[in-house]
């Protein structure tokens, strides 16, 4: 792999730019309705929140998990938050309440409040010196014997897609680096220890799956989704510069298409599961 640096972690660009609203994390999550084994962490994650009737959700975004949570299991009640206004707003919209605009590392919730805590995908947008702050605030939040479960990538994740969007930058004359979807907090022998520190033991799950993406759209939203991310370097480009790279990477993608039926892509994320 090539460099691996922290996601952003600059909270106003998180919160005026990059999650502003669920535009870029829809675009994202659009490549895995191309799933065609494997890469599934929900159920395991699911299964470990077994019999937890109120789930706080840290990061929750549009509130993806509060369907999850409460999908067949009648009386559980989901909370979020997120220090993302833009993001809480597309929850209520969908109708996914209660939440509220926080931050990780001080929820403004009771100690021992809830039966159970998530943090799906987020942890590595909180800097990595407060990560072991993020996490005793999920401890004291979780009423004891209470799971916490959290999510990541592996930093083997979405490798090709990693590879695309530096081949695009240089078909448009730009020196991108690798991005590593690893990211700050990984599922990996370091975010493992995070975790152990914070509960005693640690379960982790690895999820490793396959996707087949027959759109170029779709591979191109997902390069368009990073744009303005700092971690692009030196060279990142500015708005018009994005529109050229993700045209790039739209060839290439529709190329590879045209010539084998669908752009391959291999993902890696999983679960740690603990209890307070
Ligand atoms: C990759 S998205 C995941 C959203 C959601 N958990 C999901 O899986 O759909 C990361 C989310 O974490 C939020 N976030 C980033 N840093 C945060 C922090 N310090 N405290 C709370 N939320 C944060 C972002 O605003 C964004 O909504």
């Amino acid at each position: 792999m090539g460099r691996q640096e922290p996601a952003g972690t600059d909270r106003e660009f998180l919160r005026t730019d990059q999650y502003r609203n669920e535009r870029n994390l829809e675009a994202r999550r659009a490549i895995y309705r191309y799933a065609v084994e494997g890469g599934d962490f929900f159920t395991p994650a699911l299964a470990a929140l077994e019999g937890a009737m109120s789930v706080l959700d840290v990061g929750c975004g549009p509130g993806v998990w509060c369907d999850v949570v409460t999908r067949d299991r009648p009386g559980s009640r989901w909370v979020g938050v997120d220090l993302s206004v833009g993001m809480a707003a597309a929850a209520i919209e969908a109708g996914r309440t209660p939440v509220g605009v926080a931050d990780a590392v001080a929820l403004p919730v009771a100690s021992n409040a809830v039966d159970a805590g998530i943090a799906v995908h987020m942890l590595y947008h909180v800097p990595p010196d407060e990560q072991p702050a993020a996490l005793a605030e999920l401890a004291r939040v979780v009423r004891p014997g209470g799971p916490v479960v959290v999510t990541t990538n592996s930093a083997d994740h979405l490798g090709e897609l990693d590879e695309l969007l530096t081949a695009a930058g240089s078909d448009v004359g730009l020196d991108l680096p690798r991005l590593g979807f690893g990211l700050s907090f990984k599922l990996d022998d370091a975010g493992e220890a995070l975790m152990t520190e914070a509960f005693g033991t640690v379960e982790t799950v690895h999820a490793r799956g396959r996707l087949a993406i027959a759109d170029p759209d779709v591979v191109a939203g997902y390069i368009g989704s990073l744009a303005a991310l700092p971690e692009l370097g030196a060279d990142a480009p500015d708005e018009d510069g994005m529109v050229e790279v993700v045209s790039a990477a739209r060839r290439r993608a529709a190329a590879t298409i045209d010539r084998n039926g669908t752009f391959h892509v291999q993902s890696h994320a999983g679960v740690f599961i603990a209890h307070v």
